[in-house]
C-alpha cells in the first residue's frame, strides 16, 4: 500500500501538509524538544518500546515533561490510520508542549557509503538527549556533500571517531571483530546498535582513532532508517570491501532480528 503522509497533532490525525506548530514554541525558535523515528514494516512499527523508553530519558534529562502514554497513544491511531506501509513514524515533542507524528517514506539504503570526516564535538549538556537541536549534525552532512561524499563521520578535534551525522559506526580493523565508539565518547545510545552489540559474538565497544580507520578491512553506518549501510570510502580511503563479511553477516543478523520481532520469520 502506498504511503499516505499523515499527522498526528496532539491527538488529531490530519494531512501531514496541514499540521503545524505555532511560530512562538520554543520547539521551533530555539531547537528545544525531542525526537525519535520509529521504522514501520509493513505497518507495524519495529522497537516501539526502546524509542518510547529514550524519548522519556531524552525528555526526562532536558527537564521537558511529556506524557508517554499520550505520545504512544498517538503513534498507535497514525499507525492505525496510515495502514499498510514501510517507512518511519517521526515523532517529536516541542517545549510548547505539542505533540507531532509523521509518517514518513524511508529512502532506500543499499548502496555503499562515502563519507567525509567533519570535525565535532557533541555538547556535553545535551549527553543522553536526542533533542531537536540538530542544525550542527545537519550541517556536518550538509559540509561533507561538499566535499564530494554522502554524509559525515564525525571525528572529534583529538581524533577520535564518534558517528555518522544520524547513525552510528562499526569498523573491522582486524578483519574478524567489529568495534564501535563506546557511548562515553557520547555518541546516541543508537538502538540499533545496542540491539547490533547484544547480536553479534565478535562486536564491542571500544575507542576508534581516525589514523587506526585508515587500516579498516570494511565498516558500515547503523541507524533505524538506514539499519546496516557498507561503507565504501572514507575520505580518500578506499575500504578493501563494501560490503565485507561482517557487514553483510551483520546485516543478515539484524534482518532476521527485525522478522522475528515482528512476527514473520
Ligand atoms: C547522532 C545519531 N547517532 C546514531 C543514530 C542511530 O540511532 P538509532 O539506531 O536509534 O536510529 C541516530 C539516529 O537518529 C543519530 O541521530
Amino acid at each position: 500500500m502506498a504511503l499516505t503522509p499523515l499527522a498526528v497533532l496532539d491527538g488529531h490525525i490530519l494531512p501531514a501538509d496541514e499540521a503545524t506548530v505555532p511560530v512562538t514554541d520554543t520547539g521551533l525558535l530555539r531547537g528545544d524538544g525531542v525526537f525519535e523515528v520509529i521504522r514501520v514494516y509493513g505497518g507495524r512499527p519495529f522497537a516501539m518500546d526502546d524509542h518510547l523508553r529514550r524519548m522519556a530519558h531524552s525528555a526526562q534529562n532536558l527537564r521537558l515533561e511529556i506524557d508517554l502514554s499520550a505520545v504512544r497513544a498517538d503513534t498507535e491511531a497514525l499507525l492505525a490510520e496510515a495502514g499498510t506501509f514501510d517507512g518511519a513514524v517521526r515523532f517529536f515533542v516541542t517545549r510548547g508542549g505539542r505533540r507531532v507524528g509523521l509518517v514518513e517514506a524511508v529512502p532506500p539504503h543499499d548502496q555503499p557509503l562515502v563519507l567525509a570526516s567533519v570535525e565535532f564535538v557533541p555538547p556535553r549538556v545535551l549527553d543522553g538527549v536526542k533533542s531537536l537541536s540538530y542544525a550542527g549534525n545537519m550541517l556536518a552532512k550538509r559540509l561533507a556533500e561538499e566535499a564530494g561524499g554522502d554524509d559525515a563521520l564525525l571525528v572529534t578535534p583529538h581524533g577520535r571517531v564518534l558517528e555518522g551525522t544520524t547513525s552510528s559506526l562499526f569498523a573491522s580493523l582486524d578483519g574478524t571483530t567489529l568495534v564501535t565508539p563506546p557511548l562515553s565518547d557520547r555518541v546516541l545510545d543508537s538502538i540499533t546498535r545496542r540491539r547490533l552489540l547484544a547480536m553479534l559474538p565478535d562486536a564491542r565497544e571500544e575507542v576508534i582513532t581516525r589514523e587506526e580507520l585508515r587500516g579498516a578491512q570494511e565498516a558500515f553506518l547503523a541507524s533505524t532508517t538506514r539499519e546496516v549501510q557498507a561503507i565504501a570510502r572514507i575520505d580518500g580511503d578506499v575500504l578493501p570491501q563494501a560490503p565485507g563479511p561482517l557487514t553483510q553477516a551483520a546485516s543478515d543478523a539484524f534482518g532476521a532480528h527485525v522478522r522475528e520481532a515482528l512476527g514473520a520469520a
